[in-house]
Parts: structure tokens; C-alpha cells; sequence
């Protein structure tokens, strides 16, 4: 390290060489260890202690279909299903392998401990089959939902998968090559286990939590200094009263925050909410988050942003003082992942020229991310490969849809919560890692319900406001922070015949919001024309037009509704 300023010019030196040396060990290390992803894979667990059977799965919810990747360290038969108790009674199976006369396949269902039963209707669908280096590699599809009442359903619960292998091709009793392992297929969190790992914390410290029935505190604070950069991989909660935290929120604070500070998140002595970068939340019943295999967060090093915020929800029922020492433990390590992972927010500027009307059943509102300005303002940008996303409004959202458009097409949803909380908020993982070409257009559409509100519900930062937001995690990260839209407030005004801003506040404020008259002003939202735009990570705008694109539903993959062919 260099440390004083005498040795600096010698430092400089070593650091160049360190930096080549450590360039070639970088390219040498990709070789081996970073094989290619697939990216219809992302998430992989062995299911032995022994490491000889491994799943690898990934899946689409919309599309209602899901893939499942098996490696048998086998040349013979081998099974893989579905259990309701972690036995055989009851199980839905696959059973395939390479033989002498080809390969073989079927879906078959386990009526007590013997051979599982052919189904009449095969509903997995083979994509490959095949054997080398003593291993046999399965890959197969199936809905997600089920078919046939011989096939279970996979859920978004911890589910008992069961496998099983023969040393032949002939189908016969396991004997010991058989195990079962619990997995959460849908809602699935990696646990891994890093080299030169080590944690620090950011937590409030011995807090007198008020004696309110809801409290936001919000604390800013400084994390370690780190020389060289490391990777946070894993954000986990420690909470010191279970009884009265609800839930924590982490936001990475842009370089223009320097200074720590610590009062009530929404007291309108506040300092300006600078920091809304949501790396992490945990909400009541959540286990911490983590990052895929082949990315991190980057902290130390030249990484300028060292200032985080945490906001701790609590709940004191009982209005009782208590101290409190809750907050989020930070994993990182040293070994550095692949990838530098990225945070970008996107949908709907939060601001306060943007009002949901009371009395809707149904309000929709639109934010658009054209990542076609995203060259404008980031020097080297390349396409957004996304992993993990939080889906984020206030109080009043019902349903947040996020849909992807290519060359003026609809070509997927990223994300879908038809059943919004905001009690609940989670960072989900995407089933697939999917890819967002520079080019591409990102549509946060969300649903509010203002029945029980008398009053317009602005936009804005405090939680009786409204947002529209998609937070994407995705990597290779850019210095980007935000890629939004706001429909044009002057076309509004004058789009709803008022002659300025006050005359068109007042009409506002003093409309009757009948049903009629709210839809209107939703198609009037939707259609005129849009402000985009994308901001760097030192708040650097670029500032465009757009519309917005209707979004559509993408139909599910009809059932594989194959008959039971004659088995080989
Ligand atoms: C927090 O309170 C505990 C118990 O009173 C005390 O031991 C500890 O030193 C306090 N921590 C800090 C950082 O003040
Ligand atoms: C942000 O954009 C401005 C203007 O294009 C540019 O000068 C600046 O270097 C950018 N910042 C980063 C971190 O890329």
C-alpha cells in the first residue's frame, strides 16, 4: 500500500505492475471459472452432498412455463420429480437416459414404492438427452401450472424435489442412488459461501424509537473505507426487536452526499431525499437478499458513492419506549464476481405536477424508460442484462406491470405483480436473466385503487404520494441512475382547457371525479406526448419526447398434451 507521499512516485510504479500483473491473472481466471451462463438457467444447486446430481432451472411466469437442467454423474437411467411428502407415493416423475437402442423420456407418476406409472398424458417436454464423460445431461420444460392430475403444480413454496439413478439403463430399484431436497423453485434465494468474505453493518445504534403508532427513521451514514473494491453479495437483516420493525429500506446516496445525518424520513424538516437509489429491502417475514453468481455490488476502490441511507419502518403497537439497534448486515468479498452489479430506477418521475384523482376503482398510470438516450449521457454503455427487480409504489398501488418493447414491438414483460403490497415489498429475481438492448423501451405501468381517498393523491416522496417506479437490478453496471418519463405538463394544461398552471391546479382540486370523467383524464395521461429522460450517476440529464405504447398480455404456453408413446 502506499502511505506516505515521499514513496509516492515508486508507488505509482508498483501500482502499474500490480495492475498488469493482476489483468493477466484476471483473464487467466476467466478462462476456467467463468463459464458461459445460460441465461434461460440462472439459478443451480446440487442435489446430493456428494455433488453428483445437479439442477440447474430457470422459468417464465408469464408463459406459465418453467426449465429444468439435470446433470447425473451417471451413464444409466435417471429420475427426477416432484414429491408431496419427500417419498414416492404421489409423486410426479421424469425418468430418461441414454440406452444402446437412443435415448428415452417419460412422464410418469409414483403410486406407491414401485415403478412410477407411464401417464397418459405426457405434459414434459424433452429439449435434450445426452451422455458424455460418465454424465448424463437431461433438459426438459413443463408448465408451471399442471396439466393432468398425475403431474403437481409448482408453486411459490419450498417444494420436495426427489431424484433417483441407475448404474444401467435398466429400469430397476435405486437401492441408495435416490435423495430428496427441499427447494423454493419460484422464490429462490442462493446462499453461497465466498472466499475472503466479511460483513459490516448498517444499522441504527441504540435508537428511542417515539412512541408512534408508525415511525419512518431515516439514518445516513458513511460505510467502511475500502482501498481496493470489493463485492457486496449478500444484504441480510439484523433486527434487535422483532415485535415493532416492519420493514428496512437501503438506498445507495449519489456522490454529491457527504455528510452523515440521522431524523424522521418524512418530517417536513427533512433535507432533500438525494439518496433514492434502493439497493435493499426486507420486509416482515423476508430473509435477506442475494446477488447471482456472476455479480456483485461495487463498493471501495474509486466507487465515489460511500454514503447509504437506511430507512427503518417501525410499527409500536403498544406505544411503549423501547431501544432499538435494527438495520442490514452487508456481505462482501474480495474475490471479485465477473460483473460490477447496477441499480437503475425506472417508470414514473416522481414529482408533484402528476395527480391520481379520488374515487377510482382502477387509475392507471404509465412511466417509460427510452434506453436509446442512454448513450447520450454515459460514455460507455452497453445493453442491460437484468437479474433481480423491485416493483415499487405507495400506499394506493394495487398492480405494477413492467413491459419491454424492441423496434415499436411488445416482446416480453420483465416483471408482473398483479397482487401489489407495499407492506410486502420484496427484490424478486427474475426466472431468466433477460436482456435489455440499448434501443429497447421499458414500460412501468401501475394500478391504483383511490376509492377510500376524498382528496387528489399527488406525486411524491412521502408514502400518502404516489410512484410508479421498476427498480432494475442488471450488470454490466453503467453510471446511470435514473430512466424515466412525465407526461408533458403543458400539453395537459391545455389539453384540459385551462389557460395556466393555477387555473388548471384549481379545476383540478374542485372537479367532480365520476367515473367518466376519471377515464378521460387517464387517456388524456396516456396519449399526449411525453417528457423522457435518462440521468448519469452525476446527475447529468438528457432530455427527449416519447409516447406510450400499449401494453399487451402475452398469452401462456398451451399444455404439452402429448399421448404415451410406446417406450423403447
Ligand atoms: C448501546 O446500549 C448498550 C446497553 O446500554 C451499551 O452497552 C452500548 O455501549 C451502547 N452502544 C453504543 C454504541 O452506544
Ligand atoms: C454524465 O454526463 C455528462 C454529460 O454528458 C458527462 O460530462 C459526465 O462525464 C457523465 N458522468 C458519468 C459518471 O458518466
Amino acid at each position: 500500500m502506499c502511505i506516505t507521499r515521499s514513496v509516492d512516485t515508486v508507488c505509482q510504479i508498483l501500482k502499474g505492475k500490480m495492475i498488469t500483473l493482476s489483468l493477466v491473472l484476471v483473464l487467466i481466471t476467466v478462462q476456467w471459472s467463468w463459464a458461459q451462463e445460460d441465461p434461460l438457467l440462472p439459478f443451480s444447486e446440487h442435489l446430493d452432498l456428494e455433488h453428483k446430481v445437479q439442477l440447474k432451472w430457470g422459468f417464465d411466469e408469464i408463459r406459465d412455463t418453467i426449465l429444468f437442467e439435470l446433470t447425473f454423474n451417471t451413464v444409466g437411467w435417471v429420475g427426477f420429480g416432484f414429491s408431496p411428502n419427500g417419498g414416492m407415493t404421489g409423486a410426479d416423475v421424469v425418468i430418461g437416459g441414454v440406452g444402446p437402442k437412443g435415448s428415452y423420456f417419460t412422464d410418469r407418476h409414483a403410486v406407491g414404492t414401485s415403478m412410477p406409472l407411464v401417464d397418459k398424458q405426457q405434459n414434459y417436454k424433452l429439449l435434450s438427452l445426452t451422455e458424455s464423460d460418465g454424465k448424463t445431461v437431461m433438459k426438459f420444460q413443463r408448465s408451471i401450472s399442471y396439466c393432468d392430475e398425475n403431474d403437481l403444480p409448482i408453486t411459490e413454496l419450498p417444494m420436495k424435489l426427489i431424484y433417483a439413478y441407475g448404474e444401467t439403463d435398466e429400469i430397476t430399484y435405486h437401492g441408495n442412488r435416490r435423495g430428496t431436497k427441499e427447494l423454493n423453485l419460484l422464490k429462490y434465494m442462493p446462499q453461497s459461501n465466498p472466499p475472503n468474505s466479511n460483513f459490516f453493518d448498517i444499522t441504527t445504534v441504540n435508537f428511542t424509537v417515539p412512541a408512534n403508532q408508525t415511525y419512518h427513521h431515516c439514518k445516513v451514514m458513511k460505510i467502511p473505507t475500502f482501498y481496493h473494491k470489493k463485492h457486496i453479495y449478500r444484504i441480510a437483516p439484523v433486527i434487535t426487536n422483532v415485535d415493532i420493525v416492519h420493514n428496512l429500506a437501503l438506498y445507495r446516496c449519489p456522490p454529491s452526499v457527504t455528510e452523515p445525518f440521522e431524523a424522521d424520513c418524512y418530517s417536513s424538516s427533512s433535507r432533500p431525499n438525494l439518496c433514492i437509489e434502493v439497493v435493499a429491502v426486507w420486509g416482515v417475514g423476508g430473509l435477506g437478499y442475494e446477488f447471482p453468481e456472476a455479480a456483485g455490488l461495487p463498493i471501495g476502490g474509486n466507487i465515489k458513492a460511500s454514503f447509504y441511507k437506511l430507512e427503518v419502518h417501525y410499527n409500536n403497537h403498544n406505544l411503549a419506549s423501547r431501544v432499538d439497534s435494527s438495520g442490514l448486515r452487508l456481505h462482501y468479498t474480495s474475490e471479485l464476481r465477473q460483473h460490477d452489479a447496477g441499480v437503475l430506477i425506472t417508470g414514473l418521475a416522481v414529482a408533484p405536477g402528476y395527480a391520481i384523482p379520488p374515487k377510482a376503482k382502477s387509475f392507471l398510470t404509465y412511466g417509460l424508460c427510452d434506453t436509446a438516450y442512454i448513450p447520450k449521457v454515459v460514455e460507455k454503455s452497453n445493453d442491460l442484462q437484468l437479474f433481480s427487480v423491485m416493483l415499487h409504489t405507495n400506499l394506493v398501488g394495487r398492480k405494477v406491470r413492467v413491459g419491454q418493447f424492441r423496434e415499436g414491438r411488445q416482446i416480453d414483460f420483465v416483471a408482473v405483480d398483479e397482487n401489489y403490497d407495499f407492506e410486502y415489498q420484496e427484490v424478486t429475481n427474475l426466472g431468466e436473466t433477460k436482456t435489455v438492448k440499448l434501443g429497447d423501451k421499458l414500460l412501468v405501468e401501475c394500478t391504483y385503487n383511490t376509492e377510500k381517498r376524498n382528496t387528489l393523491t399527488w406525486g411524491g416522496f412521502s408514502t400518502s404520494d404516489e410512484m410508479c417506479l421498476a427498480v432494475l437490478f442488471y450488470y454490466p453496471a453503467m453510471n446511470l441512475s435514473t430512466c424515466v418519463s412525465f407526461p408533458n405538463t403543458t400539453t395537459l394544461i391545455s389539453e384540459m382547457g385551462a389557460k395556466d398552471p393555477d387555473t388548471w391546479l384549481k379545476m383540478m382540486s374542485t372537479k367532480t371525479w365520476t367515473d367518466t370523467s376519471i377515464n378521460q383524464y387517464q387517456q388524456t395521461l396516456k396519449r399526449i406526448d411525453q417528457i423522457v429522460q435518462v440521468m448519469n450517476s452525476t446527475n447529468n440529464i438528457s432530455i427527449n419526447t416519447g409516447l406510450i405504447p400499449d401494453l399487451k398480455a402475452i398469452p401462456s404456453a398451451p399444455c404439452m398434451n402429448n399421448t404415451a408413446q410406446a417406450l423403447h
